[in-house]
């Protein structure tokens, strides 16, 4: 099931115009697999589609931020609810596993927060990968938000992590972010 859903995924982000999300999600499944590489199929699937909702939206992220904050409830909660619903509604249309299915449900659900060790590993593997594929495009968007959102931003991204050893991981491409910041 999971090469059906990256073709799932993949395709939501090529109709919208935003094909350039998609290392986001490959490089969040490779991480997956080095900080918990004995990750069952759910929650491989739900590393590669966690950020569904973002091929979804209509708005340009952009305006949204001028006034939100990137780590406020408001948007957080309806961006985990909204992906998480579209996933599980692709996988019962793809009779898979109930049990299965509402798994990848609960994590994609969670995966800003993390909880069990599924779930952390998830939200650290999006973190690692966020700090090696995002960056470039935050630091591009401070004309527009501000250096302070931007950092808020970085230091969200790794200060929600929950295993030592992603963090490990992470530690010195934040940093490196956080200096191309302050060069901005
Ligand atoms: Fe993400």
């Amino acid at each position: 099931m999971l090469e059906k859903v990256i073709q799932y995924v993949d395709q939501v982000f090529g109709d919208a115009g935003k094909e350039s999300n998609i290392p986001h999600f490959k490089r969040a499944l490779y991480w997956l697999m080095q900080i918990r590489p004995d990750a069952d199929e759910p929650t491989q699937i739900a590393a590669y589609a966690h950020d569904l909702e973002r091929g979804l939206r209509k708005e340009a992220s952009v305006e949204r931020f001028r006034t939100m904050a990137f780590d406020d409830p408001g948007h957080l909660v309806p961006h985990q609810r909204r992906g998480a619903e579209t996933i599980r509604e692709f996988l019962q249309k793809q009779d898979y596993d109930p049990g299965k299915t509402e798994k990848v449900y609960g994590l994609v659900l969670h995966h800003e927060e993390g909880g069990d060790p599924d779930a952390d590993a998830v939200m650290d593997a999006d973190s690692i990968s966020f700090f090696e594929c995002n960056v470039q495009t935050f630091l591009g968007l401070v004309p527009k938000l501000g250096k302070q959102k931007i950092k808020d931003k970085f230091d969200y991204m790794y200060d929600r992590m929950a295993m030592s050893e992603a963090k490990q991981i992470a530690e010195p491409m934040y940093k490196k972010a956080l200096k191309c910041l302050d060069e901005t």
